[in-house]
Formats: C-alpha cells, structure tokens, sequence
C-alpha cells in the first residue's frame, strides 16, 4: 500500500463533474471543490476537458495521482456501459483519455465503487466485517459490494430486472422526481420491494444508503421493513471524490 498522504479525486456524474484535493488520513477535503456543470455534449472528448481543467485548478497537487469515477461499468480502465451519458463512452479507454488531459497518472472506477471504498475507510462502513453493500440513489442506482473490507468491483444491481423493469428506471431517486412521488410512496412503494429483491439475492451484512437523497434519509429509511440493517451513508456527496483519490493512490 502507498504511504502517500494526499490525492485527488473527480467525480463524474449526470449533472456535474466535481473534484477536489483530499487528506487522505482523515477522508476530508483538503480545499473547496470544484464543479463544473456537466455539459449537454457529455462526450469523452468534452469532458476531458472539463477533467483536465479540474486537475490544473489544484495545481498544489500536481504529480498525486488521480482518481476519477464514472458512472459505469469500468474495467481496466476501459468504460463499458454508460446507461444515463452518452454511448460514445462504451469503448473509451478513459484512463489513456484522462492521464492525456491532466498529465498525471490516472485511475479510473465506477461512481458506486468509489462511494464504497470512502465510506468502508471514513465513514458508515468503517470497521464493519462481512459483506457490505452500498447503493447509490441517484439518477440511476449504483451499487458496491465490499467483503471483509475488499471490493468486489462493477457489480451493477441497480439494473437487476424486478416486476418486468430495469430496478433503476422505477427506484432511482431520479424516478421519485419524474413521478412526483412522496417520501413515503417511493420507500412503500419502489424501495421496500427493490431492497427484499436484493437482501434475497446477497444476503448482506448491512447496506448503506448513499446519493444525494441519503441526506433525507430520515424520511424514508424508517418506512423500510427489510431483514438487513440498513444506514445512510457518512460521507454523503463528498464519498465519490474521496474513494476516487484513496483508489489511485493505492494502486
Ligand atoms: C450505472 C452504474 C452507476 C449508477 C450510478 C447506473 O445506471 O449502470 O454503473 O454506478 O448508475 O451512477
């Protein structure tokens, strides 16, 4: 394991690409983040730019390696699937793609992995043995699958098939905005089913709920009537860039 004590980290997502220097013995930001709007061209040569003018704001940080995450299947740094950017993403090397933009040594991982490997060292999964799983609600529902502390990678069970439908496309906390659903409506109605769905299948030692919404978690966490101990993430939106800097400079 590197002994390096700083990195950086850029999360890529639908509605902003953001990116920060961080401390990589406490899991905090070491300045405040920068995010730059994802733009309605979200092409890889597009937001190679937008990653490579994220790495130049931190200049403090130059030769750290940097950790970016997709939101996507990602292996060996190649992208595989990209359900909510472009398709002109399957098939990009986007670790080539980036460590071009920014002239740095680059990781890349899915979006989830990343929120997995921060919260495993900082936040609601510290500590914990077993098999953890994490999901995202977000846009889509990503998903991480840690074991004993080590991560199983790209596991996508935000788009296991339920009731006829793709998971996300009816328990995402997109599809709680595009319906208008309540709090309670969404956990009743689309989380109940997806998480008994999923404890069935991994039989988890605890879940942690992560994305934007986890911030909200009392209003629908406690309507859940699941087996599996089920938390909101600690980090909350500062978990993908963190997991993306711890990750690259483990490599
Ligand atoms: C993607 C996952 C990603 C998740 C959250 C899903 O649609 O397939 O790879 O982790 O969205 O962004």
């Amino acid at each position: 394991m590197s002994q390096l004590t700083t990195g950086l980290g850029i999360d890529i997502g639908g509605s902003g690409i953001k990116g920060a220097p961080v401390d990589l013995v406490s899991g905090e930001f070491l300045r405040d983040r920068l995010k730059i709007l994802t733009p309605e061209n979200a092409d890889p040569a597009a937001m190679a730019r937008i990653v490579g003018e994220i790495a130049a704001h931190f200049p403090e940080t130059a030769g750290t390696p940097l950790g970016v995450t997709f939101p996507g299947v990602v292996q060996g740094g190649v992208v595989r699937t990209s359900a909510n950017l472009p398709k002109s993403w399957v098939g990009t090397d986007a670790r080539a793609l980036f460590a071009e933009a920014t002239g740095r040594p680059v990781r890349v991982l899915n979006d989830a992995d990343a929120a997995a490997l921060a919260e495993n060292r900082y936040g609601a999964a510290r500590d914990v043995g077993g098999t953890v799983l994490l999901t995202t609600l977000g846009t889509g529902i990503g998903t991480a699958l840690v074991v004993d502390g080590r991560l199983v990678p790209n596991t996508e069970f935000g788009h296991l098939e339920i009731d006829g439908h793709d998971a996300e496309s009816r328990a995402s906390s997109g599809a709680k905005e595009r319906e208008g659903l309540s709090y309670h409506d969404w956990a009743k109605k689309r989380l109940q089913r997806y998480y008994r769905v999923i404890e069935d299948l991994v039989w988890p030692d605890l879940i942690v709920v992560g994305g934007g919404v986890s911030r909200k978690s009392e209003k629908f966490l406690h309507h859940l009537d699941i087996r599996t101990p089920i938390v909101p993430a600690e980090l909350r939106n500062t978990a993908g860039i963190v997991g993306a800097a711890l990750s690259a400079a483990e490599v």
